[in-house]
């Protein structure tokens, strides 16, 4: 298939688009690069051994749009902001790039005659949720302009799917963590506020300590539940949503393990993989936090198939490696030289082909 990926080149989408690659399809890249990077394009078409089609641009710049779809089977919209507290701060530029971008993008799709489309939503669209794991059929009360921003697309993609007979699936993310086992595509820090890059930066730089979020939530070791996926697992739920495309629907599905981890469990699970203890003090809670943010990954699993096999260390240790091969993200090629490899604590197992 030839399939389009809005937001290739960031974190998850240079992952996806990696896949797609490796799986033989066509691959078109749309993104503006204001928070991706070409070169993890350029690392992707390397581990790849083929290359993409890349449009530098923003999917709401119509031309660009439509000459990218040209002969598109599908798309994978994944270029979006992504910070809760950044919305929280800056709430008009989420609805701008989020909201206003996907409008545009379903527009020039229509114009084009592409009708089917993975679109990247998040767990951010449930807020706190009394029941736990969270069920799809949840009532949505997202918290934050970032999560609002989501909600949103959802329900553009409702009404395409009711009135213009489009097929689309939704992905409802929950905490994507960790890298591409050669360590050479990841998530870049600079725009890395969530908890492992935090982790790690406290391991590497002197003057960097951890702060936990609230050690007095009403959850086993006190500290918040996540559940966290391992990104590569995350980008494989893309192309097993493709075959959910072929009839006018709108799927909704939630991507997680089901695995909760608390704060500490992911502190532990760092220490294991670097062979380090993390630095850390216990700070008061974050303005926004949940106690609790759990999948049932029930509705996936049976409906496609679908199911994660990398577990929190492959994660945290997946992470380091990318971290210790690139210091600087994409910035920089060098490593650091006393950060070497050797400190993973179990390479062989982070790296086998699980995937
Ligand atoms: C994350 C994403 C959000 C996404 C949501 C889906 C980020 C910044 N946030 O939010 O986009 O929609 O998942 O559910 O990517 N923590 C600390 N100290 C730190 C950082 C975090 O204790 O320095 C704790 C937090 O309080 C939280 C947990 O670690 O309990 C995870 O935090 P974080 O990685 O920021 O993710 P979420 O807040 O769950």
């Amino acid at each position: 298939m030839r399939l389009l990926v809005t937001g290739g080149a960031g974190y998850i989408g240079s992952q996806v688009v990696l896949d797609l690659l490796q799986a033989g399809h066509d691959v078109v890249v749309v993104d503006d690069f204001s928070t991706g990077h070409r070169e993890a394009l350029a690392r992707v078409q390397a581990l790849a051994g083929r290359t993409c089609t890349v449009f530098g641009g923003d999917v709401v710049d119509r031309d660009l749009l439509f000459g990218a779809l040209r002969g598109v089977d599908a798309v994978f919209h994944l270029a979006a902001f992504k910070m809760v507290g950044d919305s929280m701060d800056r709430p008009e530029r989420y609805f701008r790039n989020n909201v206003g971008g996907m409008a545009a993008l379903l527009h020039t799709m229509q114009e084009a005659g592409v009708h089917r489309i993975v679109y990247s939503s998040s767990a951010a669209v449930y807020g706190a949720q009394r029941q736990m794991p969270i069920q799809e059929d949840a009532p949505l009360r997202p918290e934050s302009p970032y999560g609002l921003s989501k909600a949103q697309g959802e329900q553009m993609l409702e009404w395409m799917v009711q009135r213009r007979k489009w097929s689309a699936v939704s992905l409802r993310y929950f905490n994507p963590v960790g890298a591409h086992p050669s360590g050479s595509i990841g998530q870049p820090f600079e725009s890395a506020a969530s908890l492992v890059p935090r982790v790690l930066m406290a391991l590497t730089d002197a003057n960097a300590r951890l702060a936990i979020f609230g050690t007095d939530y009403d959850t086993p070791d006190g500290t918040c539940l996540r559940d966290y996926i391992h990104v590569c697992d995350l980008s494989r739920a893309h192309l097993v949503a493709l075959r959910a495309l072929d009839e006018p629907a709108h799927h909704i599905f939630n991507v997680g393990t089901g695995r909760p981890h608390s704060v500490r469990e992911v502190l532990a699970a760092c220490a294991r993989a670097t062979g380090r203890d993390v630095p850390f003090d216990e700070g008061p809670r974050r303005a926004g936090d949940i106690a609790s943010a759990v999948a049932d990954p029930g509705r996936f699993q049976r409906t496609m198939g679908f199911e994660s096999h990398l577990g929190l260390d492959e994660m945290v240790s997946s992470a380091w490696r990318w971290w210790t091969l690139n210091p600087r993200g994409y910035e920089d090629r060098e490593r650091l030289p006393e950060l070497a490899l050797p400190e993973l604590a179990d390479p062989s197992r982070s790296l086998a082909p699980a995937f």
